[in-house]
């Protein structure tokens, strides 16, 4: 297993399609029945082995700091992890936000772990930091099988040899929000993500792609070892209204289902 020294939690978005909620709280804050966002987040980071958290934020937001406060000196889970905060000042897109983070960043590989992306069952960002090798990756991204119509939502790959069943895929690069005539697969990238010390000097370079912001995609496509990690866990977009309403009647399901469990 690689050991992800520091997990990267970029929650500085601007959460424009979780209006008029997110006008009250942030996203990341929001509940998925009885939990906070957030906290599924950095069980999932922490469960990885990170020994350091880098919150990407903005003065906007200081709900988030106060409850990584109050998590953090509550929870005995959370015991010796170090947090940190880098404000990125304005959402000028994912590979702003990370690169924001690098001063915090420690040596090796970093995880990057986006709240939004909800992924029930086993730690997603764990599984990966066990099939990263550093010898022969830059960077190894989930992966989940979207519809063809639905690839200008996400970064696309372009598969270096067809699915074998296998967990862990070449990838030839990634493209950005293509149109689904163009789009290489339909395989895309979802927000977990393990990158060698080889991404910083590219996002240093990487200038504003698809809808003007700065993406980790275009970044991460001008690395070579690319890899894509199909998860089996279940993956919800609360950063939409319809994803968050799933994932909390997921979470209801499963809570319901525990409870009578522990009644029998
Ligand atoms: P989204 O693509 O969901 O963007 O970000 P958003 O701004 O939060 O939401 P909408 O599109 O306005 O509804 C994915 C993740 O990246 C973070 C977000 O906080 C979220 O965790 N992010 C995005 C940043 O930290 N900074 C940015 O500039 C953009």
């Amino acid at each position: 297993m690689t050991r992800l020294a520091t997990v990267v939690l970029p929650v500085a978005g601007s959460g424009t399609r979780m209006r008029p909620a997110t006008d009250a709280t942030a996203k990341e804050l929001l509940p998925i029945y009885d939990t906070p966002l957030l906290l599924f987040a950095l069980e999932e980071a922490v469960a990885s082995g990170a020994q350091r958290l880098v919150f990407v934020s903005r003065a906007t937001k200081p709900g988030i700091s106060n409850y990584v406060e109050h998590l953090m000196s509550q929870e005995p889970s959370f015991a010796g992890v170090e947090v940190r905060s880098v404000d990125q000042g304005e959402p000028l897109g994912l590979g702003h936000a990370v690169l924001s983070a690098r001063p915090e960043v420690l040596p090796g590989p970093v995880g990057v772990l986006l709240p939004d992306d909800l992924i029930l069952g086993a730690p997603v960002l764990a599984e990966m930091a066990d099939v990263f090798d550093p010898a022969s990756m830059d960077c190894l991204a989930a992966a989940q099988r979207v519809d063809r119509a639905e690839s200008s939502r996400y970064g696309m790959f372009d598969l270096a040899m067809a699915s074998v069943g296998s967990a862990v895929l070449p990838a030839r690069t990634l493209v950005e929000k293509p149109d689904p005539a163009d789009a290489p697969s339909d395989l895309a990238v979802v927000g977990r993500y393990v990158l060698s010390e080889k991404i910083w000097p590219v996002l240093e370079k990487t200038t504003e792609g698809a809808g003007g912001e700065i993406q980790l995609t275009d970044a991460i496509a001008g690395l070579d070892r690319l890899y894509a990690f199909q998860f089996s866990g279940c993956r919800y977009d609360c950063g939409d209204k319809e994803g968050w309403f799933s994932a909390t009647q997921a979470v209801r399901s499963d809570r319901l289902r525990k409870e009578t469990v522990a009644a029998e």
